[in-house]
């Protein structure tokens, strides 16, 4: 990814995403070209996934999923709390000509009880309130976590519980392996069908996780010791 325009307060700029024009400003987060990785992890998927649009959660500027979904050609659902993000949301996906539902709000309110995705995937704030000032540049809900970094993450886990299709898989950004656990914790204590399958680990930049049905997990024929 390359940005085109030099970085500007308030003006718009410009970023190439995997081939995407994505369009943001300073009031949100600068697309990191690393997480192209996630939203190409998440198109895979749908090759093994039931029928249905993908969901996009904490979608910023849409770059992620409007990867997906240019990669799979499903239809895409986007949501954001902040309706800057979602503005660009929108933007990006008309210029990629790609037809985006985006919904701005908490992704605890802006879905249907009844709305099922085969895919989800998830890129939530997950730094902990506490390191947050070392990042000056980045919008405070863009990045503020909580405590220990994880509200969001336990919340997107929690939305994936009630919105994923049978079957379905959640691709989800952490900050490190300390989270790691703690979204292990989250599942146990929430006792669904979902677990982690895959983990990718780039830090320092994030971690990526693939959370899928506990039948996704090979059974080996062969006998104890
Ligand atoms: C780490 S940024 C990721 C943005 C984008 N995916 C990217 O890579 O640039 C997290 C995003 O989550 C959004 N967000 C924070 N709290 C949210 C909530 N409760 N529901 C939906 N979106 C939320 C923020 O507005 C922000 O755009």
């Amino acid at each position: 990814m390359t940005v085109t325009k030099p970085p500007r307060a308030g003006g718009v700029q410009h970023a190439e995403f995997g081939g995407l024009d994505i369009a943001w400003d300073t009031r949100v987060l600068q697309p990191r070209s690393w997480t192209a990785e996630q939203g190409e992890w998440a198109a895979q998927l749908t090759g093994s996934s039931p029928s249905g649009p993908l969901l996009e959660l904490c979608c910023g500027a849409g770059q992620i999923g409007l990867l997906s979904a240019r990669a799979s050609g499903r239809a895409l659902v986007q949501v954001d709390l902040d309706p800057v993000a979602a503005a660009y949301a929108r933007r990006n996906a008309a210029v990629a000509g790609i037809p985006a539902d985006v919904r701005c709000g908490a992704m605890t309110e802006v879905l249907r009880p009844d709305e099922l995705f085969p895919v989800i995937v998830a890129d939530p704030p997950w730094l902990p309130t506490a390191g947050v000032a070392a990042f000056p540049d980045d919008p405070l809900t863009a990045v503020d976590g909580g405590v220990d970094g994880c509200d969001l993450i336990r919340s997107c886990i929690d939305v994936a519980v009630s919105h994923l299709s049978p079957g379905g898989h959640l691709v989800l950004q952490v900050g490190d392996l300390k989270q790691l656990v703690e979204v292990e914790g989250h599942l146990s204590r929430l006792s669904v069908d979902l677990t982690v399958l895959e983990v990718r680990d780039r830090q320092p930049r994030g971690v990526l996780v693939h959370l899928g049905p506990w039948s996704s997990i090979p059974v080996s024929n062969e006998t104890g010791p």
